[in-house]
């Protein structure tokens, strides 16, 4: 009977615990599997010794593709099954703006894919920068323009179109016509390309970034810049040229409106596992990087473990951001020890 009471008494604990998993860095390095993450998918999912599934969402700052496609892509990886009402990406919560804005310029990604990820958030008229550049090339005057590229963008008369705000869903993978574009909109009458306004400041469209990192790791031996990096250098040159600061919104970690996103998300998954839609009590977060995971999971009192696979490479703790439950080698340290504690 004792044996029961203590199985029983460690369901109670499983059942009021929760994971939250950030993922570059934590569980791959750009299409690379890190092992020790497969092998914690596993164990949430029921492989440990109380034979129960441990709710589990994943939070990441990475962008570029659809919820579903990213997912798809991720489940073959970690060779386990993963739920797209478990998962967040940076631009998830972003959906919420398609109920303010109509015309809309998307900045980022691969291809025409942030277009898609913008149609399926319910944005009306999606605009992007190859969309401009068909119809005037003058104002990319650098970049070389494929016939593939012309074939499948969207030219009108912009100067005619009012673009309502812009949205950096991704890393661009054109920094030198992003800006341009960018800044271009910034400093015209109501986002009407051709135009500039007088006043740099009343006329100015609202832009909205989908993170703030400012590095990515990756499978380069060292970080690569990403998203924070673009935002830095755009704000600077909009300074330069206006006098002016920009004002931005930036969403994703370590921003608060991402953790109470992903505390709805929580939520609601609880219902699905354990039938019991409420906040547990003990949410974990695995992270590699202090100034994002760390810092935000801090401020959001959630228990917060560093890992070692990623962006943070140090010794002991992180100093500015120093992780609440600890630093670990990897994902599988991480959660071992956290399970050890709360079962
Ligand atoms: O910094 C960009 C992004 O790829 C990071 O993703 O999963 O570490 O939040 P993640
Ligand atoms: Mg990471």
């Amino acid at each position: 009977a004792q044996v029961q009471d203590l199985s029983s008494e460690k369901v109670h604990a499983a059942k009021d615990m929760a994971f939250v998993f950030d993922i570059d860095g934590v569980l791959v390095l750009g299409d690379e599997l890190i092992p020790e993450g497969q092998r914690v998918l596993e164990i949430l999912n029921g492989d440990n010794e109380l034979g129960i599934k441990i709710p589990h969402i994943f939070l990441t700052n990475g962008s570029g593709k659809p919820e579903a496609a990213r997912v798809a892509q991720l489940s073959k990886i970690l060779q386990s099954p993963i739920s797209t009402d478990q998962f967040i990406q940076s631009h998830t919560p972003m959906r919420a703006l398609a109920e303010y804005y109509s015309t809309v310029l998307v900045v980022g990604g691969e291809g025409y894919r942030c277009r898609e990820v913008a149609e399926e958030y319910g944005f009306k008229d999606i605009v992007v920068p190859n969309d401009i550049i068909a119809w005037d090339p003058t104002i990319a005057p650098y970049r070389v323009f494929t016939d593939e590229e012309r074939a499948t963008s969207r030219p009108r008369d912009f100067s005619k179109v009012n673009i309502e705000c812009i949205m950096v869903f991704s890393d661009s993978r054109d920094y030198a016509t992003d800006m341009q574009i960018i800044m271009d909109l910034l400093r015209s009458e109501d986002g009407r390309l051709h135009t500039v306004a007088k006043d740099p400041v009343s006329q100015r469209i609202p832009i909205y970034f989908s993170q703030g990192d400012l590095l990515c790791p990756t499978e380069h031996p060292t970080p690569r810049m990403s998203q924070g990096a673009f935002r830095i250098g755009l704000e600077a040159m909009y300074k330069a040229v206006t006098g002016e600061d920009l004002e931005r919104v930036v969403y994703g970690k370590p921003e608060l409106a991402t953790y109470r996103y992903a505390d709805e998300v929580i939520t609601s998954w609880m219902e699905q596992i354990h039938n019991d839609e409420k906040l547990p009590k003990n949410v974990y977060m695995v992270g590699d990087n202090p100034a994002s995971d760390i810092v935000g999971g801090n401020m959001y009192g959630w228990n917060t473990c560093l890992v070692r696979t990623g962006v943070y490479q140090g010794e002991g703790n992180d100093d500015e951001n120093p992780a609440s439950f600890g630093v670990f080698k990897n994902v599988l340290e991480a959660v071992q020890m956290a399970c050890r504690k709360q079962l």
